[in-house]
């Protein structure tokens, strides 16, 4: 408190008797609210230090003076919060929500004297704020030019950051880079930072974007350590439409000690509204195969021709796969009419009704309900909106007649057909319209090349996995040379922290030699070891998790085991060691199982890990199966060998994990079969 004080009477003479404040339950993190000539803004302290150097609030409405310059407090409220909720399924299946809330009135002293209230939540796991406005005289119909939302970080952290404008616009498939905030330019969230003693770790990000612009962050370009809210806009510029009654979505600001104790993050959660389906039986977390790898490696294609993967016959082929190794879906991409010449530009000639005359939609669609397997459609729009929306309800209704009900979409696209960024209020619409439609028709989404997860599977579980950074794809393609070792040690502490990625693991054939000459470090190849494209169903998080090889580069790999076993829905998750960039150990207990699986990955390092198993119950034993890299291997000369062994364990054992370079571990720790006692 001294610390902030000292710095916001240098910076801003407050008045410190009007200064609202509320704190975290145990009482380290704390936001202070006040006004400095006509100007709102917020603090937050960490422990009594300042996290966030004041940081001014406020928004630029057209044809309106900036909502910023002539406030004042008009009144605050305060509220308690501690609710325990479940998901019907997660990495956690139990979220405590325990918060204390302040609400400040806010009123604009000049003409059109605009108001709004600040509504303010401190969590143990960070805080978060949002703009609620009630219908007013000087604000009906609006649109937003900007939200001049700050965050002044009182240090200057280390960030891991992905452009938010560049390479291409709109695309969150990069690799991250990580720099001091005051070097930042234009990021997208989440953006993770680690302060320079090392001590905390704070991620800002948003919860519960609804009808409103995803938030990127303009960075201060070496000018100071401030952070700004930088919305995607309408292809006129506009950043929101909308009027009055009106909330923004949630900014929020999570808070740790150490880098492990961001995951599982559930602020976000929180923050969302509770579920609106009330049956929720129907949507299942479960694994896939599909025909898809083929497209990517060229051994088929989306189109028709020789080399059409959507057959009927050799759809038949991954559905007996799947039954036979008790996978719950097989996807199916290029199965409908559209994929012909350029799939990009010609993205309104698709029908998401039309197969293509070699795929028996209805007739498989039996098949696979006779083999107990789900078939999930395919519907790649490539961002021609309007062509998909005119064309959801007679599709989303013959998914439903045939029983299909999971659908992986794909928005393959710079700008929207319309002209609009992929990430702006427009597109915000779109995917909460298909997430609606599709809970109608109980439909299940896997959403490619969608806006950041901002806690949506609360309100609507069927919205259930999603892409949104760079997953197994480019290890097939050529060009950039797929991901280094070290990408999905970034990955878990990055993008994972707002939700579950399909990122498509379970390569074997990791030099491709099984469909060509085996691939150099400088070709398109994966870039681990088969242990740790095991690991990866541990470590990256998804409810429907795809195994993605083909399936002959399956046959006759004792390895399969591991992903035939490990389970997609949880209990809880733990963190056990983890370093961004260099390494992660996670431990995860299956729903509604004594079973626990373990991975653990780094980058191009070997390293050697010692894992007490205290996780496990006291007086129990368990068959420790451990999938670890087998002699010599490593990703770049020798990625495929695996020693598989069994070892009893408790929860006094402890595990020698040894990892090595670019390597990884995958470990299914099972109760002990009972010993039959000899008569
Ligand atoms: C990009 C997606 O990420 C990929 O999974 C899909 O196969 C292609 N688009 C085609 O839709």
């Amino acid at each position: 408190m001294r610390v902030f004080v000292l710095v916001a009477l240098l910076t801003l003479p407050v008045r410190v008797d009007a200064q609202l404040r509320v704190t975290s339950p145990d009482g380290r993190n704390v936001v202070l609210v006040d006004t400095h000539d006509g100007k709102l803004y917020y603090a937050v302290q960490r422990d009594r230090r300042p996290l966030l150097s004041p940081s001014l609030l406020g928004f630029q409405f057209r044809g309106q003076p900036p909502l910023r310059d002539s406030l004042r407090i008009v009144d605050s409220s305060r509220s308690t919060f501690d609710t325990t909720w479940t998901q019907p399924w997660g990495e956690v299946s139990k979220v405590r929500d325990r918060h204390n809330e302040l609400k400040v009135s806010v009123e604009e002293t000049t003409n059109p004297n605009r108001k709004f209230t600040l509504a303010v939540r401190a969590f143990n796991d960070g805080v978060a704020f949002r703009y609620e406005f009630p219908e007013q005289p000087g604000l009906r119909d609006f649109e937003m030019m900007d939200e001049l939302t700050e965050f002044a970080m009182a240090d200057n952290a280390r960030a891991w950051w992905i452009a938010s404008n560049r390479p291409r616009l709109d695309r969150s498939e990069q690799l991250w880079s990580q720099g001091p905030v005051s070097t930042l330019d234009s990021v997208q969230t989440p953006l993770t930072m680690e302060t320079r003693d090392g001590k905390t770790f704070v991620v800002i990000h948003e919860a519960n974007l609804v009808d409103y612009a995803r938030m990127n962050i303009r960075g201060p370009r070496m000018e100071s350590r401030t952070l700004r809210a930088d919305l995607a806009p309408y292809a006129d510029g506009v950043k929101v439409r909308g009027k009055t009654p009106f909330v923004t979505p949630w900014r929020t600001i999570q808070i740790a000690d150490k880098a492990t104790q961001l995951s599982p993050s559930v602020i976000g959660l929180n923050l969302n509204p509770p579920s609106v389906i009330a049956n929720t039986d129907w949507i299942k977390p479960m694994k896939y195969v599909g025909i898809w790898w083929g497209m990517h490696i060229n051994t088929m294609t989306w189109n028709s021709g020789p080399k059409h993967g959507a057959t009927t016959e050799n759809t038949k082929r991954y559905i007996d796969f799947a039954a036979k190794n008790g996978f719950g879906g097989v996807l199916v991409e290029g199965w409908n009419v559209g994929w012909d010449g350029d799939w990009i530009q010609n993205r309104n000639a698709f029908s998401f009704t039309q197969a293509y005359p070699d795929y028996d939609i209805a007739g498989l669609a039996r098949y696979a309900e006779s083999k107990g397997v789900h078939l999930i459609v395919h519907n790649e729009t490539s961002g021609g909106i309007q062509n998909y929306e005119r064309q959801i309800d007679s599709a989303f209704s013959m998914y439903e007649h045939l029983g299909l009900d999971a659908i992986k979409s794909g928005y393959v696209t710079d700008l929207t057909s319309e002209g609009h960024s992929h990430w702006g209020q427009f597109m915000v619409n779109h995917y909460r319209h298909v997430i609606e439609k599709a809970a109608e028709h109980h439909i299940m989404l896997d959403v490619h090349e969608p806006i950041h997860d901002t806690g949506e599977r609360r309100t609507y579980p069927n919205m259930m996995s999603r892409e949104g950074a760079r997953g197994q794809e480019y290890n097939a393609w050529g060009g950039e040379g797929g991901n280094p070792p070290e990408h999905e040690t970034i990955l878990f502490f990055t993008r994972l922290l707002d939700g579950p990625m399909d990122f498509t693991p379970g390569i074997f054939d990791i030099l491709r030699t099984k469909t060509g000459p085996a691939r150099t470090n400088e070709d398109a190849r994966v870039r681990t070891t088969i242990a740790k494209q095991l690991a990866l169903y541990v470590v990256i998080y998804s409810p429907l998790q795809m195994a993605a090889d083909l399936p002959e580069n399956y046959e006759g790999q004792p390895a399969l085991q591991f992903i035939k076993d490990v389970a997609v829905d949880w209990d809880t998750s733990r963190v056990i060691d983890g370093k961004i960039g260099d390494y992660v150990i996670v431990a995860r207990k299956q729903k509604n199982s004594p079973q626990w699986f373990l991975g653990a990955i780094t980058d191009e390092e070997t390293r050697t890990f010692t894992v007490p198993l205290t996780f496990l119950d006291r007086g129990k034993s368990y068959i420790a199966d451990i999938y670890a890299d087998g002699p010599g291997a490593n990703w770049l000369t020798n990625p495929t060998p695996v020693t598989i062994s069994h070892r009893t364990v408790t929860r006094n054992s402890t595990l020698r994990i040894v990892l090595a370079p670019g390597g990884g571990q995958a470990i299914r720790i099972r109760p002990a079969p009972r010993t039959t006692k000899q008569p």
